[in-house]
């Protein structure tokens, strides 16, 4: 049986009719085509599908819609803000911090909830709240790169 859920994401408040089985992946995917969003490994293992869930990360390939009925989302397309780039997006870029850019929106989106948590996280701390997200193409190192240089504006 279809359940309708209200959810505000990217400020915007939002509502779908979904049934009980739809993760939050697809509800941003395919009901409010929000596709910046990538679906991987869906066993929420890669990281490619984080979203922020009321300021914290998740996974949301493992998260049911259902769950996020109530809640604030944010996704890749809610940082740019008046065509300007946000400045983690803008530091990958500067970095190169990417080459295929499949793991770059989730990987952003564990950045910016990293910056939002702490203010001064040791290396280790860096690495051990990334190591949810996995790049295929071997970015890791201009990731780190990235982190380090927005602590250090
Ligand atoms: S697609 Fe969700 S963790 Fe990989
Ligand atoms: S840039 Fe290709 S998976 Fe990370």
């Amino acid at each position: 049986m279809s359940r309708t859920i209200q959810m505000t994401v990217n400020g915007v408040q939002q509502e779908v009719t979904i049934k009980p089985r739809v993760t939050l992946l697809e509800v941003l995917r395919d009901h409010l085509h929000l596709t910046g969003t990538k679906l991987g490994c869906d066993q929420e293992v890669c990281g490619a599908c984080t979203v922020l869930l009321d300021d914290l990360p998740v996974s949301s390939c493992s998260v049911l819609g259902l769950d996020a009925d109530g809640c604030q989302v944010q996704t890749i397309e809610g940082l740019a803000s008046n065509g300007d780039l946000h400045p983690i997006q803008q530091a990958f870029i500067d970095k190169g911090a990417f080459q295929c850019a499949f793991c770059t929106p989730g990987m952003i989106m564990a950045v910016k909830a990293l910056q939002d948590q702490l203010s001064d996280p040791s290396e280790e701390r860096i690495r051990h709240f990334l190591a949810g997200n996995i790049c295929r193409c071997g970015c890791h190192m201009e990731i780190l790169e990235v982190v380090r240089s927005l602590y250090s504006a």
